[in-house]
């Protein structure tokens, strides 16, 4: 386990889309321990492979409910809307009201290549729509309405 840079706004690997995640060996697991200890150390909610420099499709999230690892993710179902403020630790230090769906449902394979679905609401909802979003070199940046100080 280790702590990985995460790489900030303006790092060209931000923008690109992210490969599918097809070997599900100790290098994807070690990844995933990274990412997961880069996020606490950091005090965020989510992360994803493209911020620690990695182009695959793999997140990893804790919105209070506990570890969820991401891969692959598909979302299905998006419902209902929130509005409130998101940040993201490629941005630090930026804060900024984003619209979501209030309610998401995403399919997924865990570490061992195993597909799931899960239901996610509210703070879970966001961080998989935001996530799900670095994967596709997009950052929450651009979907602010109103930045907040
Ligand atoms: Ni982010």
């Amino acid at each position: 386990m280790a702590i990985r840079e995460i790489r900030k706004e303006g790092d060209e690997i931000l923008y690109k889309k992210c490969k599918e995640v097809k070997n599900f060996d100790n290098k994807l697991h070690i990844l995933l321990d990274d990412m997961y200890d880069t996020m606490k150390k950091n005090e965020g909610v989510g992360l994803a492979a493209p911020q620690v420099g990695i182009l695959k499709r793999a997140v990893v999230i804790d919105a209070g409910e506990g570890l969820v690892e991401l891969v692959n993710p598909v979302i299905l179902e998006e419902s209902g809307e929130q509005t409130g403020s998101e940040g993201c630790l490629s941005v630090p230090g930026v804060y900024g009201e984003v619209t979501r769906p209030n309610k998401v449902v995403v399919k997924a394979q865990d570490r061992n290549g195993n597909w799931f679905k899960m239901t996610c609401e509210e703070l879970m909802a966001r961080a998989v729509c935001h996530e799900t979003e670095h994967l596709d070199g997009k950052l929450f940046l651009e979907r602010v309405t109103k930045f907040l100080d």
